[in-house]
């Protein structure tokens, strides 16, 4: 066999990618500043990071990386479909809401599954997980329970807490993401626009619709949403709470590649392997720089700056060479620059804290034993992290 055919077997069978797992053979790669403009200027204060590069930056992610997502629809209508105030053995109200976008000739429709607690001072702050798992993991009977979801613990600490499904907002599909919320903005047969939205960008989108719910139940206090997203769903969190900022805590468990891990490390998944493997996640721009990462006008470290003067928390797992878990602790820590000229606190830790050991500022960071996964260790320390600046 030539070269050429066994490279073509190699793509075929799959075998042509080899991740890297070895932090020897990372290569050298200097990071974008994020306190530089593109014309060299340098941001000198707060007033220019939110007037001048946030704007910017926030536009090459969009140009570069998810692509542009559309404003809000004309109306979004909410219908309490159940509402039931003897939940989880009387500790929490269920309410099942029904979320109508309507554009144009168009309408679309996804669920929200909210547990408020009953003997919470009202209203209550809450989280919202963007759920890329099966919905067993939400479920509203509490028939079947998850530790992805750990519902009955969230409320207990005094939150509400909140669930929706990203496939409902967008399939996980490349044949058919485009087919729900995007087709309110787009027709699905015509060909995307190289900086067009991808599924992430209206996962975000989907979140945002909710935030439009809490701003008009007077229960759930809006000013006070934590958004969580694992893996996809914490990739999606990252860069809906940047385009929304109305959330008023971003949360990223195992996000990885084009979440918070830091792209030119090529460390686990790499933007290649990740625009071949999931078409449909980002904008047609994006594959610009697959096996060109240091081209990248950003890296990942300034999408968690773009939270500032918010609090983001960037989590990791152990076992999760994939995900790289010291380029999410990089990412998260290289965002402190912005945080510290907003007056905010960088992440407390010079290098990766052990297992079990969360670093809180404004910007929190945690590694956990374990794999890849949500788990109710992970919700614990959110929610350490919310009590302190929720002032709880
Ligand atoms: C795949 C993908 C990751 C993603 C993960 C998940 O492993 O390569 O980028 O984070 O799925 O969503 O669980």
């Amino acid at each position: 066999m030539g070269f050429n055919a066994i490279a073509t077997a190699a793509a075929l069978f799959g075998l042509a990618f080899t991740p890297n797992y070895d932090e020897d053979q990372v290569p050298d790669y200097t990071l974008p500043d994020p306190l530089v403009m593109e014309n060299g200027d340098t941001v000198e204060s707060a007033e220019d990071w939110f007037e001048r590069r946030r704007p910017e930056v926030l536009g090459l992610f969009r140009e570069h990386v998810y692509g542009h997502r559309p404003g809000p629809p004309e109306s979004v209508e909410f219908d309490v479909v159940e509402e039931d105030p003897e939940a989880m053995e009387g500790a929490a109200t269920l309410k099942r809401v029904n979320i109508r976008s309507l554009h144009g000739e168009g309408e679309h429709a996804f669920e929200l599954i909210l547990f408020i607690p009953n003997d919470a001072p009202e209203p209550v702050p809450a989280f919202m997980l963007m759920n890329n798992r099966g919905p067993e993991n939400t479920d509203p009977t509490r028939e079947e329970l998850s530790g992805f979801w750990p519902a009955e613990d969230v409320i207990e600490r005094g939150y509400a807490v909140a669930a929706f499904q990203v496939s409902d907002v967008a399939p996980d599909s490349a044949g058919s993401f485009r087919e729900a919320a995007m087709s309110l903005f787009e027709d699905p047969e015509e060909d995307r626009t190289p900086n067009g939205w991808g599924a992430l960008a209206a996962w975000g989108w989907g979140a945002s619709r909710a935030m439009d719910y809490f701003e008009t139940d007077g229960a759930v206090d809006a000013s006070r949403i934590a958004l969580l997203g694992h893996s996809r769903g914490g990739k999606a969190s990252l860069w809906g709470g940047a385009e929304d900022e109305r959330f008023a805590i971003v949360i990223s468990n195992n996000s990885g590649c084009g979440g918070a891990a830091i792209s030119r490390r090529r460390f686990g998944e790499t933007v290649a392997r990740i625009n071949e493997n999931f078409p449909h996640w980002f904008c047609l721009n994006f594959r610009e720089y697959d096996g060109r990462e240091n081209a990248l006008p950003v890296d990942q470290h300034m999408l968690v700056a773009l939270m500032a003067p918010r609090p983001v928390y960037v989590a990791s797992a152990e076992d999760d060479g994939w995900a790289d878990p010291r380029g999410e602790f990089l990412a998260a820590y290289h965002a402190g620059p912005v945080f510290s000229l907003v007056g905010e606190t960088p992440l407390p830790a010079d290098d990766m804290p052990e297992p079990g050991e969360p670093a809180h500022g404004t910007v929190g960071y945690h590694i956990r034993e374990g794999g890849h996964n949500l788990t109710p260790e992970d919700w614990g320390y959110y929610m350490d992290f919310a009590d302190t600046h929720f002032g709880r």
